[in-house]
């Protein structure tokens, strides 16, 4: 079943093509629209609507983050993303106006159930993005994007993630089209970048030379950080949390221009920094995430740089450089999270762990 693979998780990283192309697939109707899986929300009720709050735990929380990002540019309804856990304790404002989208790839986390049921108790519309058909959150929602991922074994989220994002970026081009933000052809180019993404994806993973290299050099590291901006500042969180939970190394993601508010006191001599370079864009992002390097590198550490093919300018500064295909920054995090995917898988090999079954972790926490 493992065709091959010595561990699931390493066999679904290569599924991703596949995944993210399925949950692409079939999303228009006849008339070339948009539709949702299932959805009892009616278009007047959907227009009301002038909150979205994404709620989910763990790695399903960072596909929110990547989320909103896209959610509130294209809608321009604010966005909140929230853990799970924390929702329902802060005596959140919700109402009938407010969507809550739930993120689960396995459908049965019970903290992100007790968030939606709570979220419906007090009024909210709750869309439910989810991997396992029937499970309890889609029935318990009044809405529902089905990830087309396949079933996931391995304990650590890496399909699940990326198919997250792109049905979250689905709902988003969906609110567009029904509120009437996005014109029709910027909704078809967006869905056409999307369906480029799969091969992207393949290209990411026909090309790990340096991410091995990499992960059999810094096996016995202490600690390892990961800086991102905008949309990849979640990569950088997504990265972290792969590493601690298959390698147990302690890792840590920071918004890259936080550095300067505190984290560049822990750069220190041959510290190893994961840094996701936002593509060259219209705005400053990428010339400034490109100074963060230049800083850490002058104090000594050891930079892995991931960046988009022909970006010169950041070579002279990147101790190792994993270049990425050339895509929008919101579908970054698509391929810039998979080399960290496949880094984390890695190491916890080369260090013995069972990658498929990490100490102290269940696939589906049933507990709150
Ligand atoms: C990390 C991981 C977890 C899950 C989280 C939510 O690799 O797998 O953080 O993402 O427990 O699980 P679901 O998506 O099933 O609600």
């Amino acid at each position: 079943e493992k065709d091959g693979y010595d561990w699931f998780m390493r066999k679904e990283i290569f599924e991703q093509p596949g995944a993210v192309a399925a949950t692409l697939l079939d999303r228009l109707n006849e008339q070339g629209r948009i539709k949702l899986d299932e959805s009892t929300i009616s278009p007047g009720d959907l227009r009301e609507i002038n909150k979205v709050i994404i709620i989910a735990c763990g790695t399903a929380n960072y596909a929110g983050l990547v989320a909103k990002y896209a959610i509130e540019h294209w809608t321009r309804i604010s966005c909140e993303v929230e853990l799970a856990s924390e929702f329902r304790y802060r005596d959140p404002i919700v109402d009938s106006r407010t969507l809550v989208v739930a993120i689960s790839q396995s459908g049965e986390t019970m903290d992100t159930l007790m968030a939606i049921r709570h979220a419906r108790e007090q009024g909210a519309r709750v869309l439910a993005i989810c991997n396992t058909n029937g499970s309890t959150i889609p029935r318990e929602s009044d809405a529902v994007i089905y990830t087309h991922a396949g079933p996931e074994i391995g304990v650590a989220s890496t399909k699940g993630f990326l198919t997250q994002v792109v049905a979250c970026y689905l709902l988003g081009l969906y609110l567009a089209q029904e509120r009437g933000t996005l014109f029709g052809d910027e909704i078809a180019n967006v869905l056409e970048d999307l369906r480029a993404t799969p091969d992207a994806i393949a290209k990411v993973l026909n090309d790990l030379g340096a991410v091995m290299k990499l992960a059999s050099d810094l096996v016995d590291v202490p600690s390892v950080l990961f800086l991102g901006r905008h949309a990849g500042y979640p990569v950088a969180l997504e990265g972290a949390l792969k590493l601690k939970e298959l390698a147990y190394i302690h890792a840590e993601g920071f918004a890259a221009g936080e550095l300067k508010h505190g984290p560049i006191a822990l750069i220190e001599q041959d510290l190893p920094v994961f840094v996701v370079v936002p593509p060259k864009g219209r705005d400053q992002l990428h010339d400034k995430v490109i100074s963060n390097v230049q800083e850490i590198r002058a104090r000594g550490a050891r930079t892995i740089v991931l960046a988009e093919e022909g970006d010169t300018e950041v070579i002279g500064y990147a101790d190792t450089l994993i270049t990425l295909p050339k895509v929008s920054t919101l579908l970054q995090p698509l391929v810039a999270t998979v080399p960290l995917q496949v880094f984390a898988c890695e190491l916890a090999t080369l260090k013995g762990h069972d990658v498929d079954q990490p100490r102290n972790l269940a696939k589906s926490v049933t507990v709150e």
